[in-house]
């Protein structure tokens, strides 16, 4: 069945903020749609009125610039009532119907969603990739080889009999099966936020910036820092760091000699001495109070750059975001230098989003 549409996944429970998101951002060029979600499905489909606008829609956003999206599919058809016998074989009945957006695809991926019922489909998904791809070449659909340089096929399993058959490309995709990063817990770090950090850094950062914000000798604060998940991760980097919270920092981190404890409040502390490269901020404040105070210390100058999490609440959560980071933003752009703001729910964020900003100078942005 034809099926134009963009295809969403997201964490369940987030489809109708990754609905806000889509459309208002595929309206606001012109994208017009509607969104289609199901509470706690793990993804959204946006159907768009022109359906020839699909390529349009497929090439405006990366994946990376949006908040609440793990992947952006561009959807060319979807499968029902798909039978057990012969999968592969209506797979690429239903493709004969389709006028190709390219000669040749560099890869695929069988997917499904991140949610309880999506676990029953993995195994499934992983073993059917394999005669897919064979047929899939076979009928002049992939290339011989995989080329991550193509644009990529997604066939999406909503369920064993329902499918969306789309694609990605490479520019805008994010790399990851599911649009999943999947981090390893260091044994030795404090708690399981010094994910949360490590995903910002790894997946929001590109590798030039990392090495702007992250400098061996560099100094960082860390507010709300208790017991130090986030002050493990710029430790491991060689950064010195102001730990700032009431409670207790693990002492494997005390011991490394590069980190000061102050038991005080966040709201009110001022860097020792003046000024730091980098602000991090994971405490459990409202929004808009964490947007102003990080806002604060960027424009005063008290720290280069900032990565923080601004914690969401039950309703209005896209909105939220938008609200928060537009503060910090007009403050910003008011300033001589350029920032480059991101904002991600990122794999390893529960009700929280995370903003990585990063100072440049203003042609740089
Ligand atoms: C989610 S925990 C931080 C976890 C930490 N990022 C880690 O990786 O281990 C939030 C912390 O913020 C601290 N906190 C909340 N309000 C604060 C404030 N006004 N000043 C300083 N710390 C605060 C709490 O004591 C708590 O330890």
């Amino acid at each position: 069945m034809s099926n134009k549409s963009v295809l969403a996944y997201c964490r369940p429970g987030y489809e109708n903020d990754t609905a806000n998101e889509m459309t208002t951002r595929y309206g606001e060029v012109g994208l017009y749609g509607y969104p289609v979600s199901k509470k706690n499905s793990g993804f959204v489909l946006y159907h768009l009125y022109d359906e020839g606008q699909l390529g349009q829609a497929a090439s405006q956003f990366a994946v990376k610039e949006t908040v609440f999206p793990r992947q952006l599919i561009a959807v060319l058809a979807s499968l029902e009532d798909i039978e057990k016998e012969d999968r592969v074989g209506q797979v690429l009945e239903c493709l004969k119907d389709i006028e190709k957006p390219f000669s040749l695809f560099g890869a695929i991926d069988v997917e499904y969603p991140d949610t309880e019922d999506g676990k029953t489909l993995a195994k499934f998904c992983k073993k059917f990739t394999v005669p897919l791809r064979q047929a899939l070449r076979k009928a002049g659909w992939l290339t011989a080889k995989e080329n991550t340089g193509k644009a990529k096929l997604h066939i999406f399993f909503e369920s064993f009999e329902t499918c969306y058959i789309g694609y990605s490309l490479p520019t805008h995709a994010s790399k990851d099966h599911l649009g999943i990063c999947r981090l390893k817990f260091p044994i030795d770090a404090p708690s399981r936020s010094t994910l949360k950090l490590e995903d910002a850094l790894v997946n929001m950062l590109s590798a030039e910036q990392q090495q702007k914000v992250l400098r061996t000798g560099g100094r960082a604060v860390d507010l709300g820092a208790c017991p130090g998940g986030w002050t493990y991760q710029l430790v491991k980097r060689g950064m010195y760091v102001e730990a700032i919270d009431n409670g207790l920092v693990a002492d494997t981190l005390m011991e490394t000699g590069l980190v000061e404890h102050h038991a005080v409040d966040g709201f009110t502390y001022k860097p020792q001495f003046g000024r730091v490269d980098l602000l991090v901020c994971d405490m459990i404040e409202q929004p808009d109070r964490v947007a102003k105070l990080m806002g604060d210390w960027l424009v005063k100058h008290w720290a280069t750059h900032a990565i923080f999490n601004l914690k969401l609440p039950m309703k209005r959560r896209f909105e939220t975001v938008e609200e928060a980071v537009a503060l910090i933003k007009t403050r910003l752009n008011a300033l001589e230098d350029g920032f480059s703001v991101k904002v991600r729910h990122l794999y390893h964020d529960r009700d929280e989003v995370t903003v990585t900003i990063v100072r440049t100078s203003k042609d740089e942005v």
